[in-house]
Order: structure tokens, then C-alpha cells, then sequence
């Protein structure tokens, strides 16, 4: 892989991808990241990359769903492969408006298979990154595996299940060298406070109330974002073609509980003013319409088949996001006021 084009790489888990490949992995190639910087896409988080490695990276600022600038992304960097992370990732926000998610999540996705397919020659892989929600809820038994069926409950999971079921018509039909994995929700540094633990740990830290949808018996299977990533470049380094891999990070937790460890770990060090626990600031607010009860993955496939499994446990992975969230104050002020949108908007086009 010479030349990998990564998309949405400017936003949580893209940023991360992109360190770990030129900081720690065997990747020597240059990366590519196209990005359109939604709300979502800071290109601040990729400052110290652009400069440290100033061969190995490029950002081009550009849309997934524009056929033509990514035509032409395709042919100026010589793209040999694909990491397509770009979309549309917030569940809250397809349920109040879906139209970019079906946009830039399916549309997008099968603009970039149309630039891939009339260059099938010079592509060596496209990873489709995509989500276990396609997969439904689960009862209190049993967990995902890459054979059960898809039943997505959301806008979002159901056009992350459409642009699954397109990389892999891709594949069956015209031989698009393909994988997909499908991993559990993601945590760690840079994740945009929006999505529950970096709200949680924000406004813990505050003292503001903490919102827990419902009875707050929804069970999720966290994966901290650094495993996510070894695991997607482990399979694009030997994953079998056509394939579809599950990723998950073994660590299931009650929304409740979760959000108690957040409030308990952040009192250790950091007492609110009056001394109260910051579970008082626990409220149970009103359900997400179609709110999947529990997700939970079986990674056996990936564990037996290319070695990989997590490393970090929900305990020191939360420390280390609380830990980075504490550190990056300025990252979240810029975030949160909006500052980092008008440096977009004076730096790009
Ligand atoms: P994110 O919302 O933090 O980042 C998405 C990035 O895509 C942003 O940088 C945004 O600017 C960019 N983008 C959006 N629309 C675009 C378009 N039309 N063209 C180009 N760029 C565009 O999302 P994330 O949490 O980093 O998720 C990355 C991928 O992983 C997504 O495909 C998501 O479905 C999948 N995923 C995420 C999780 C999770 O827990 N975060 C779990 C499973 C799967
Ligand atoms: P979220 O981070 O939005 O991820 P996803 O919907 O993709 O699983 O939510 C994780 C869980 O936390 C989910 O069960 C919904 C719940 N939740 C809350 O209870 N309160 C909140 O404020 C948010 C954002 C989520």
C-alpha cells in the first residue's frame, strides 16, 4: 500500500487511525485523507502529524459524494487503497434529521466503489469501516457474529447497513478486492462530546447534570479507540478478501454503571466544590426513540483467524480518555465554542 486514501480521517476514530499508522505501525506508504469537516472533522487534531511527517501525509479538504473531486483524488495521488471511514455517525442526530446520513453514507460510500471499480486494476483493498449496530439489538443472551443477520433499527445503522451490503455487492459482482468490519461503540481521546462518555466526563467535571436515557439498563460493548485501530490494520494487512470481520473490546457495561465508574473515578481526583458524589448529578431522561437494548460482540473470527484481540479493559482505557479530556481543555474549549470552524473556514476553502 503505497498510496491510502482514508476518509473521514479528521474525525475520532480517523484521527487515531492516523497517528497509530504513522507513529507506531509498520505502515510506510503516504496516507491521503480526504475529508469534508462536517461539525465533526477537525483537522487541528492532525496538526503535529502535517508537520512530523511531511511526506507521509496529505489532507485534501473534499466531499465523498462529489464524483468528480474524488475522480480526481484518485488519479493526482495514485490511490492503491482505500480505509473509508467518512459518514454520518451520530444515532441522536439521523433520528432528527437523516437525509446526510443516507447522503454521505450510502451515496458517498458508492461514489468512492464507482471511482474504485473503473480502477480495479491498480487497487489492492478497500476497508469499509461500519458498525455492529447493522446488526439490531440483543436480548440479555448470545452476541453478534459475522453471520447474523442484519436488522438495523436507526437511520444511521440502516445506511451503514446499505453501504455494507454495497462494498459487498462490489466484491461478489465485480471483484472489488473488499473487507468490512463491523465494530462495537468506540471511546477515547478526540471524540467529539456529543457521544456518551465525553459528555459525561465534560459535564461530571462540571458539576451540570448527567443524562441517562430511559431506565439506563442499555448495554453497550466499549472498545477503546486505539484496539479499534490495531484491529482495522491488522485486517488490512492480512485480512482475507470479501470477508467481513467483527471487532469488539470484550468489556460490556450497563449505560448506568458506565456513567457511576465515570462520576466515581473523577471524584477520586478532582472533588466537586461542595463535596457532593457526582452521581447526584445522575438524571434519567427520556428514551431515544428505538433504542437498542444491548449490542455485544463475538470476535472469535478475528481472534482465531489473525491473532488480534484488545488490550485495554474499560477501567484504564476510561482513565486514560478521562485522563486526555482533563489534559486537552483547549481542544474542548475550541470545540465546543465553535472556534474551530472559523479556523476551517479562514484556513480551507
Ligand atoms: P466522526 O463523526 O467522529 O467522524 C466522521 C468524519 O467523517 C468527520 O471528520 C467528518 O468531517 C467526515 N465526513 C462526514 N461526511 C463526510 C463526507 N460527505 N465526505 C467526507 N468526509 C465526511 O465519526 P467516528 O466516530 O470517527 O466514526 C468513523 C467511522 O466509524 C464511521 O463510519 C462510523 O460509522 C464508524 N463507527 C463508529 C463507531 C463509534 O463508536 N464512534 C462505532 C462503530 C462504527
Ligand atoms: P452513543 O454514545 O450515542 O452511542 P450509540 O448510540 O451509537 O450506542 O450512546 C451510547 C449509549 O448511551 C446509548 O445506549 C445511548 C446512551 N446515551 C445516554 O444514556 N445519554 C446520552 O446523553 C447519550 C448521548 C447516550
Amino acid at each position: 500500500m503505497k498510496n491510502l486514501l482514508v476518509t473521514g480521517g479528521c474525525g475520532f476514530i480517523g484521527t487515531c487511525f492516523i497517528q497509530y499508522l504513522l507513529e507506531e505501525s509498520d505502515f510506510t506508504g503516504r496516507i491521503v485523507n480526504v475529508d469534508k469537516l462536517t461539525y465533526a472533522g477537525n483537522p487541528e487534531n492532525l496538526i503535529d502529524i502535517e508537520k512530523d511527517f511531511p511526506q507521509q501525509y496529505v489532507f485534501v479538504k473534499g466531499d465523498i459524494c462529489d464524483a468528480g473531486k474524488m475522480a480526481w483524488i484518485f488519479d493526482e495521488y495514485g490511490i492503491d487503497s482505500v480505509c473509508h471511514f467518512a459518514a454520518e455517525s451520530h444515532v441522536d442526530r439521523s433520528i432528527v434529521s437523516p437525509d446526510a446520513f443516507i447522503q454521505t453514507n450510502i451515496m458517498g460510500t458508492f461514489n468512492l466503489l464507482e471511482c474504485s471499480r473503473s480502477r480495479l486494476k491498480d487497487l489492492i483493498r478497500f476497508h469499509h469501516i461500519s458498525t455492529d449496530e447493522v446488526y439490531g439489538s440483543l436480548g440479555r443472551e448470545g452476541y453478534f457474529t459475522e453471520e447474523t443477520p442484519y436488522k438495523p433499527n436507526s437511520p444511521y445503522s440502516a445506511s451503514k447497513a446499505s453501504s455494507d451490503h454495497l462494498v459487498r455487492a462490489y466484491h461478489k459482482t465485480y471483484g472489488l478486492p473488499m473487507t468490512i468490519s463491523n465494530c462495537s461503540n468506540n471511546y477515547g481521546p478526540y471524540q467529539f462530546p456529543e457521544k456518551l462518555i465525553p459528555l459525561i466526563i465534560l459535564n461530571a467535571l462540571e458539576g451540570k447534570n448527567l443524562p441517562v436515557y430511559g431506565d439506563g439498563l442499555h448495554v453497550r460493548d466499549w472498545l477503546f479507540v486505539r484496539d479499534h485501530c490495531t484491529a482495522i490494520w491488522t485486517i488490512m494487512k492480512k485480512g482475507k478478501m470479501g470477508e467481513t470481520y467483527n471487532i469488539g473490546g470484550s468489556n460490556e457495561m450497563e449505560n448506568l454503571k458506565l456513567v457511576e465508574m465515570i462520576c466515581d473515578i473523577l471524584d477520586e481526583t478532582n472533588r466537586l466544590d461542595d463535596h457532593r458524589s457526582r452521581r447526584e448529578l445522575i438524571r434519567f431522561v427520556k428514551d431515544r426513540p428505538g433504542h437498542d437494548r444491548r449490542y455485544a460482540i463475538d470476535f472469535t473470527k478475528l481472534n482465531q483467524e489473525l491473532n488480534w484481540r484488545p488490550e485495554a479493559s474499560l477501567e484504564t482505557g476510561i482513565r486514560e480518555t478521562i485522563r486526555w479530556y482533563l489534559d486537552n481543555r483547549r481542544w474542548v474549549e475550541r470545540v465546543r465554542s465553535g472556534e474551530y470552524q472559523t479556523w476551517i473556514k479562514t484556513h480551507y476553502t
